[in-house]
């Protein structure tokens, strides 16, 4: 599979990208498709159809599309720790397994659970709460159970609720959970604990301080304002939470998939009623393409193709994630989590170790701001890095001219980078300019462009709740597809808990319940310092 990639990418090393495009009037045809309303345009990518073939070879060789149905079909995909994946059930309309075992009744359960929680603390109508109104939601955790609500909330700012804030808390670090409760009134604040296994260190002592924040001032009313959701129940009923307070899921949603269950509930309360349902029912969209469009009009799987193709082809490092819209400034940090805690494995399924990384550094940040700072580095530093570029094709907000001026930027910068700009050219055009030939001469390399650099754009016909609900479906299952590709486990994450495990036991040394070991010179010293 690896050597079938790396000849393609052999033989096109030498082609330029606009040679591919010279070769092949079908080009755009084959490499754009649109998938559950949106866009997707990897013609500037370098692949090309023998290239794709091979892929499209490479991908029912590793069994992509086996891996896919089981998934559906609720088998034990997360092969390292025996669990179904079934977050595409959370948002499925037909029965869905785990195992063996029908969970779409508790999911619905779960789910009208959610809606008349959520239309109660709209009409200020909460248990417990004399009939006081909803103003402030402060949503703790972390990890999965942070960064997809997080983003929804910021993708979706305009369909929110007016008078609702929403404020987060996921780090430990003590100024994030002080700035989360400054100034709000408990008596109009809800508490939600998010945690898959309530276990969780951050979030469990920032869930504390806020327990403490609420009883200070409410006394035995505070219950009614605490809110547990995890797939451990019992210990976020052991914890504190009321037992009609808990929301559950389930250990077959993995925590980087799981913002459609209850974790999505402040998404639930704060957008406006249904938003919740079109985001479910975008990522629904893409699921159904996902599983039904033929593989080489997949976009899940071509994304894979690409992706794979750039990391062990072409050797990319990274790949830069560039949504021209401010509302999606979260999406990069969540698909870091969701690429590169799925993928950023260093073993196959069997244990042996892995030939070629499986995943890129996912990184990346807004259009335009972007263009003035890392810009330079994607148009002239030495190594090329794919992008890929996401714009809004709908009216947008703001002036008209605004949304003119975003989306050319995007184009035209996708543009840049694949035609970049000869030293002649630059030449000429100071030339043109005036300026003296000795000068012009002098500067040509320094305003030369190599170009030929590949990139993807993505089209939203919106950023509204369906659209982003398939986009966020699309890197779920083209991570999925990434995965399997590479014959790696996407579910586990077995790779941040010796981190955990050593700060557990730091931590003990810095109270001093805990004798001290012994350490390496360097982590001595800070230890001491830490101490001090
Ligand atoms: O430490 C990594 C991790 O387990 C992530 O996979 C997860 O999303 C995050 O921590 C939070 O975990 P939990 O939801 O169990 O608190």
């Amino acid at each position: 599979m690896i050597a079938q990639f790396q000849a393609q990418a052999a033989r096109l090393s030498g082609q330029s990208l606009r040679s591919l495009f010279d070769a092949d009037p079908a080009r755009m045809a084959r490499f754009k498709l649109d998938a559950a309303g949106l866009t997707f345009d990897f013609s500037k990518q370098r692949l090309d159809g023998k290239a794709l073939d091979a892929g499209l070879e490479a991908a029912r060789a590793a069994g992509v599309e086996a891996f896919r149905d089981a998934m559906r079909a609720g088998e034990a995909v997360n092969a390292t720790e025996g669990r179904a994946a079934q977050h595409m059930a959370l948002r499925g309309k037909e029965s869905f397994f785990a195992l063996g075992q029908p969970v779409s009744h508790e999911i619905a359960a779960t789910r009208a659970r959610m809606r008349s929680f959520a239309e109660a603390a709209i009409a200020g109508q909460l248990e417990g709460w004399e009939g006081r109104p909803l103003r402030a939601i402060v949503h703790l955790g972390i990890g999965g159970s942070d960064l997809g609500p997080k983003l929804v909330l910021e993708a979706l700012r305009p369909l929110r609720r007016p008078d609702l804030e929403v404020r987060f808390a996921a780090n430990i670090d003590g100024a994030e959970i002080t700035d989360a409760l400054a100034g709000l009134d408990p008596r109009e604040t809800l508490v939600i604990v998010v945690s898959k296994t309530f276990t969780t260190l951050e979030t469990l002592a920032n869930g504390a301080v806020a327990r403490a924040w609420l009883e200070a001032a409410l006394g035995p009313a505070a219950g009614a304002h605490l809110v547990g959701v995890s797939a451990a129940p019992q210990r976020a009923i052991a914890w504190g939470v009321k037992e009609d307070q808990v929301f559950p899921f389930w250990d077959w949603v993995g925590g980087r998939y799981s913002l459609w269950s209850a974790v999505g509930l402040s998404c639930e309360i704060a957008l406006q009623t249904g938003v919740f349902d079109q985001l479910l029912a975008g990522a629904q969209a893409m699921d159904a393409h996902f599983l039904e469009a033929p593989e080489a009009r997949n976009a899940p799987i071509l994304g894979a193709i690409v992706q794979t193709m750039n990391r062990i082809g072409y050797g990319a490092q990274s790949y830069c994630l560039l949504p021209y819209a401010r509302r999606l400034a979260l999406l990069a940090p969540w698909a870091q989590q969701l690429e590169m805690e799925s993928n950023g494995k260093g073993v196959t399924l069997s244990g042996a170790p892995l030939i070629q990384p499986a995943a890129m550094v996912t990184w990346g940040g807004v259009g335009s701001d972007v263009q003035h700072s890392f810009f330079q580095f994607l148009h002239q530093n030495l190594q090329s890095v794919p992008c890929e570029f996401l714009v809004v094709l709908g009216p947008g907000e703001g002036p008209a001219d605004h949304r003119t001026h975003l989306l050319a930027n995007a184009i035209a910068s996708a543009e840049a980078l694949l035609v970049g700009k000869p030293a002649q050219q630059a030449l000429a055009e100071m030339r043109a300019a005036g300026l003296d030939a000795s000068e012009a001469e002098r500067l040509s390399p320094h305003r030369a462009f190599p170009g030929d650099r590949p990139s993807t754009m993505i089209g939203l016909p919106a950023l509204d709740a369906k659209a982003l609900g398939a986009l966020l479906a699309y890197y779920e299952h083209r991570t999925i597809a990434q995965a399997v590709l590479m014959g790696i486990n996407p579910f586990d994450q077995w790779g941040v808990e010796l981190g955990k495990a050593m700060a557990g036991l730091a931590a003990g040394e810095l109270r001093g319940s805990a004798a001290p070991r012994p350490h390496d010179p360097s982590t001595q010293y800070w230890l001491g310092r830490a101490r001090a």
